[in-house]
């Protein structure tokens, strides 16, 4: 397993932000998107990670946690750190924080497309609840979203 360290996104970790995410998403996230997380997105439950390995920016998770669900927003690793087990041990994670901080169903969205990101859920538990249709923009039309639910213990701490 690769050693990997957590911390608090800041607005210096936007440019390493921003790369990553055009390397690994052929319709990603803005720079503006990422900004408006770290800043007004806080006072809207958003907690912001970034995954750092060997002291070098690797990647990031965003969830957010409002009452009793929580819902990932975005994660990502760079492509030469993806398939080390960071990202399993990372969505672990967030899915303690959030059953500690008294979520009890955990949502993502994923493109039906993303077979390496769909199975890595389904290992730790997510089961398929949804289908949003014509979600995401494609390179030919739309991709639908395909929604995925956990439920958590919650946590006392
Ligand atoms: C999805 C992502 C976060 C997963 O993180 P990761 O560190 O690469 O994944 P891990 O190494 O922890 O592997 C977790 C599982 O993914 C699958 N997986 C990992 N590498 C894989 C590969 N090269 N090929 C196929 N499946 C793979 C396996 O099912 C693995 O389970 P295992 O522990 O039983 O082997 C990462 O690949 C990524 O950033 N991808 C691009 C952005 C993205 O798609 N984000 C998710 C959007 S919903």
């Amino acid at each position: 397993m690769t050693p990997y360290t957590l911390s608090e996104l800041t607005l210096d970790d936007l440019p390493q932000m921003v790369l990553i995410e055009s390397l690994c998403y052929d319709f990603g996230w803005s720079e503006k998107i990422f900004a408006d997380c770290l800043t007004t997105g806080r006072e809207m439950g958003y907690r912001c990670w970034k995954i750092e390995v060997a002291q070098e920016m690797a990647g990031y998770l965003i969830f957010q946690l409002v009452s009793d669900e929580a819902t990932l927003l975005n994660v990502a690793l760079h492509p030469g750190q993806q398939g080390k087990g960071v990202g399993k041990m990372v969505v672990e994670e967030a899915l303690r924080a959030a059953g500690e901080g008294g979520a009890t169903r955990f949502y993502l969205e994923v493109r039906p497309s993303n077979r390496r990101a769909i199975d890595l859920y389904l290992a730790l538990g997510f089961v398929k609840s949804g289908l949003r249709r014509d979600y995401y923009p494609a390179a030919v039309g739309r991709e639908d979203a395909l929604l995925l639910t956990k439920p958590l213990e919650k946590i006392s701490t």
